[in-house]
């Protein structure tokens, strides 16, 4: 990397991110550049905001056109762009929705908690139930929501209302939902968690139980949306009708874009007043979004993330033959969470070094969030670099 930007983050920047000294200047689809000219293959572009790609053309050419003619139009206004947007959204849905725009993860959260409060208000609920090493963002209702101590420590008090239970436990859910509860709120696939699968009937045992107890079904879908396990939005997987879905990451490629989308008879609660986002459903952020849905679609990109799943799947866990150390394979569509039984960070950095960009998380799990379009090709080369950097560990 350049020292000349090294240093300027050193001096400049706030320290609160490990980065590695790499400068990325140019991606295009599954590959990235250094500034040295170095080639890498991504396995997890953007933090799975790239799900078709680094620089999708249909994104590219919808951006450079929005941006030409108009970048940037307030919520007093009405826009063609957020009005297909929210269409595109809602309809593939299925339960009829309505959507609210922001610009992260962490804000489409807020937005979800401030609905749900709302609508509980007037029976006295306000309380959410969210999961046991859940992952929902940063900034205070969302880490409050986010069931990891870790993630707490040093900047509580938290806001108040939340408890955790045992993901995948719908007895430990139903002990804590009391009458002050307005939601259960949970990823339907546990992302940042280590790719935790949901087990046979429980998204659906949560649903009966939330709708017995008189509360609503949130589902952050910021990294199981957008078709990357195999479906639209992961709840389509188990047939469940949540009352609040939460997107970000991938719905615009990676140009800032979150939103959620709620059935009409809960979203009636963010009255005018009650909750806002200036960026919300900016023009160039839904060009992007309608451009991304226009890409997976016309390029079939669903069924090919199932294709990818089961060679994910049928690699690694050939591979867990020879190497002990993987524990489990855990896949749905793209994304896919190898467990380990030792420390994965110097598979990371192994797999930097032969140029290839993977994830860890939790310290012991690979987590891959490859786009849609891999190819084949590409799958082949970054999995010997992989296969090569796991099989290298001590066991
Ligand atoms: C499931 C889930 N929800 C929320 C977030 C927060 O998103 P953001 O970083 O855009 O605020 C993340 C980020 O990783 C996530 O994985």
């Amino acid at each position: 990397m350049n020292a000349a930007t090294g240093e300027l983050y050193r001096q400049h920047v706030v320290p609160n991110y490990n980065r590695y000294p790499v400068c990325i200047v140019r991606g295009d689809g599954s590959r990235v550049w250094d500034d040295t000219g170095r080639e890498y293959l991504d396995f997890f572009p953007g933090w799975g905001c790239a799900i078709v790609g680094h620089c999708p053309h249909r994104v590219v050419d919808a951006v450079r056109d929005q941006v030409g003619r108009l970048i940037h139009v307030p919520n007093s206004w009405h826009t063609e762009a957020q009005g297909l947007l929210a269409e595109a959204l809602t309809t593939r849905t299925g339960w009829g929705a309505q959507a609210f725009f922001c610009n992260s993860g962490a804000e489409a959260i807020e937005g979800a908690i401030k609905m749900a409060r709302l609508w509980g208000h007037s029976a006295g609920k306000f309380r959410v139930v969210s999961m046991l090493n859940s992952f929902h963002g940063r900034t205070l209702g969302a880490l409050s929501a986010t069931g990891q101590p870790k993630y707490h420590h040093g900047v509580e008090p938290l806001v108040p209302g939340f408890s955790y239970a045992t993901f995948g436990d719908l007895e430990d859910a139903e002990r804590l939902i009391g009458p002050e509860t307005c939601a259960v709120l949970l990823e339907p696939i546990q992302g940042e968690g280590g790719i935790n699968l949901p087990p046979p009937g429980y998204l659906q045992g949560l649903r009966e139980l939330t709708r017995r107890k008189g509360c609503l079904l949130i589902l952050d879908e910021v990294q199981s949306g957008m078709g990357r396990a195999g479906s639209w939005y992961a709840h389509q997987i188990w047939d469940v009708k949540p009352d609040i879905v939460t997107l970000a990451k991938a719905l615009a490629s990676g140009i800032p874009c979150g939103g959620l989308l709620a059935t009409p008879e809960v979203a009636v609660a963010l009255k005018p007043g009650t909750h806002a986002s200036t960026y919300g459903g900016n023009p160039v952020s839904a060009v992007a979004a309608l451009a991304t849905i226009a890409t997976i679609e016309q390029d079939n990109l669903i069924e090919r993330s199932k294709v990818l799943e089961v060679k994910f799947r049928t690699r690694f866990e050939a591979l867990a033959k020879r190497c002990p150390w993987i524990k489990e394979v855990r896949a749905r569509g793209v994304m896919i969470g190898i467990q380990l039984s030792v420390d994965g960070a110097p598979v990371v950095k192994k797999c930097l070094d032969n140029g290839l960009l993977v994830n860890c998380t939790h310290q012991t799990v690979i987590r891959l969030l490859p786009a849609m379009n891999l190819t084949d090709a590409e799958f082949d080369a970054g999995c010997a670099i992989l296969e090569d950097a796991i099989a290298g560990l001590a066991g």
